[in-house]
């Protein structure tokens, strides 16, 4: 029951993102670890993000990194928590999923 409550608020919520804003998250926040233009950084680069993550696993990571980040294959846990409201990793999120169209579960 909690997790079709969960899975449904973040659907609600991501009907209503906003790229432009998770754009701006972006730059204030990730940035510094994470790049666009795969020229390497401590974490990866959102467009590899985009290509390989669903929307939801990326929402997930951002809310908790240190629950995710043995799921997500990796063995210490260097992200922090950043301060953000529901909105700003919504919105982030989104961008993110925005970057590459096309989606590594798409080859089938
Ligand atoms: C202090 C540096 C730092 C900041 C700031 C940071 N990250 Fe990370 N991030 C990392 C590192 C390092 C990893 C690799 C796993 C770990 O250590 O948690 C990671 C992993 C991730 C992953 C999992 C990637 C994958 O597919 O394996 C996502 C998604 C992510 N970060 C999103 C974000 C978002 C969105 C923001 C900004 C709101 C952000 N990160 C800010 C350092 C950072």
């Amino acid at each position: 029951m909690k997790k079709i409550l969960l899975t449904l608020t973040i659907t609600i919520l991501t009907l209503n993102a906003d790229i432009e804003n998770g754009k701006d998250v972006y730059a204030q926040n990730c940035g510094n670890c994470h790049r666009i233009d795969m020229k390497g950084g401590m974490g990866k680069d959102f467009n590899i993000v985009s290509y390989n993550r669903t929307k939801w696993e990326i929402m997930a990571y951002v809310t908790a990194p240190q629950a995710m980040y043995e799921q997500f294959g990796y063995d210490a846990n260097a992200m922090p928590k950043l301060p953000l409201n529901d909105e700003q990793i919504r919105d982030v999120s989104e961008y993110i999923d925005s970057l590459q169209k096309f989606k590594k579960w798409m080859i089938k």
